[in-house]
């Protein structure tokens, strides 16, 4: 019977099945998370607008098109979070992390919100995992960052990963090199789309990321930023690609990378799974050394990222097979359903999924429902007090002493 209710336009209902396949994501993002000292943080799902115009940059897409802005009931303006890492930036400061030992490592995952054409791939409503190191400019952090999302790609078996690394310099070298783009941009404003020539002084970088063609020829002559980078910028690119090399992390220099954040400086990175099509990025991030300085903090470098983990399972393509139930409760006679719910709660309290029928069914409908939900072991307690165990896959039947029924499904173990 289908409702007239919808999911909203760009948002969705996560089943069971695909619930499963999140959470082999997210399980093994909070695993290599722990074991690299990135501790869990959450923030809330809505800040101050002004955190993220402040933040992510007014002249940014996102915050131009795409924030679920709205009044909250006292008048204040309220934006529910379109990305984590000025909302985690704005917890360090208002938690006084800067006053721990630095850097401060933090972790991830939650619901994002962008108010995007929806598409396969993009959504209104979408989840990301993600981890920021906070204090410290070494090229140590850009690395160890990188590796941990290459880590996680590769755990999880995401196929056709490819790494593009590039660097933005730090304000200064970028404010010349930007005066220097805007120039060449200037010179070919007919070639380029109205959107990316309405913008040439506002946010000249995205002219790099333009699907047009016009735009894109022109751009193929452009300087880019990674040829202009100088003393402590370049050294600093010199030694994360020098990291990474030892570390055996392969990456395409790629001086045309650009993010649709405002606040990178120096490293930004982006991995890439090509069979995604339009939307291919499955994770990016970069270093963001002014951000926290810019929300009024002390002046404070950081880098991060965080990965899609929508576009992780579309690149995977599976869904997670359902985990199947070490036991089913059956009863032969319906006296025995008190019983039943007793012994049910004694095997989960032992550590084994088991279920009991619930609806009411007759012997013949709980051993067919026991197949649905894949029990391996069907527990059946007869009218008069005996305990048989039926193994689902041989169809053995067999009489079992009931004080030792745990011990016979966990084979001992427990
Ligand atoms: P971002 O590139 O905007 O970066 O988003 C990170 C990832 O989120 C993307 O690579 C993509 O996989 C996923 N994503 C973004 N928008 C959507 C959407 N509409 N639907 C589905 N997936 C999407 C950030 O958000 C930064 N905060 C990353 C970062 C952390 N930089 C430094 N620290």
């Amino acid at each position: 019977m289908a409702s007239k209710h919808q999911a909203p336009r760009g948002t969705f209902d996560v089943l069971p099945e695909r619930a499963r396949a999140r959470a082999r994501v997210e399980d093994a993002a909070a695993a290599i998370f722990a074991r690299a000292g990135y501790e869990p943080i959450a923030t809330p799902a809505f800040e101050d607008t002004e955190l993220f115009e402040r933040g992510v940059g007014r002249s940014t897409d996102i915050v131009r098109k795409e924030m679920f802005t709205f009044e909250d009931k006292g008048g204040r303006s309220i934006t529910l979070r379109p990305e984590g890492t000025a909302p985690i930036c704005r917890a360090y400061l208002e938690h006084g992390m800067h006053k721990l030992a630095q850097p401060v490592k933090l972790s991830y995952a939650g619901p994002f919100f962008r108010h995007e054409r929806p598409q396969a791939g993009r959504y209104r409503q979408f989840h990301q995992v993600g981890a920021e190191c906070i204090g410290t400019d070494s090229p140590l952090a850009d690395a160890e960052a990188i590796m941990l999302l290459a880590d996680l790609l590769a755990e999880l078996g995401v196929p056709g990963v490819e790494l593009r690394l590039g660097s933005l310099g730090s304000p200064d070298s970028r404010r010349a090199y930007l005066e220097e783009l805007k120039a060449h941009l200037h010179a070919h404003e007919g070639e380029l789309s109205e959107d990316v020539r309405e913008r040439i002084d506002a946010n000249p970088l995205r002219a790099f990321d333009s699907d047009d063609e016009g735009t894109r020829g022109a751009m193929a002559s452009a300087p880019t930023i990674v040829d202009a980078l100088e003393g402590e910028d370049a050294e600093h690119f010199a030694e994360v690609r020098a990291l990474l090399d030892s570390a055996g992390v392969a990456y395409e220099i790629d001086p045309t990378l650009v993010r649709g954040l405002d606040y990178y400086t120096r490293t930004i990175f982006s991995f890439v799974c090509e069979g995604l099509g339009a939307q291919s990025e499955v994770g990016g991030g970069g270093r963001y050394d002014g951000l926290i300085e810019q929300l009024g903090g002390p002046a404070t470098p950081a880098v991060g990222w965080a990965a899609g983990i929508e576009r992780i399972l579309l690149a995977l393509d599976e869904e997670a097979e359902a985990p199947g139930r070490d036991a089913f409760v059956a009863v032969a006679d319906d006296g025995q359903r008190t019983r039943a719910m007793a012994l049910v709660g004694e095997l989960r309290h032992a550590g084994l999924s088991a279920e009991v029928d619930l609806g009411g069914r007759g012997m013949k409908g709980q051993l067919k429902h026991a197949d649905r939900i894949g029990a391996r072991q069907v527990v059946i307690l007869e009218a008069d007090g005996t305990t048989r165990l039926r193994d689902m896959e041989s169809g053995e039947q067999r009489e079992v002493d009931t004080a030792k029924l745990t011990d016979e499904l966990t084979g001992g173990k427990k």
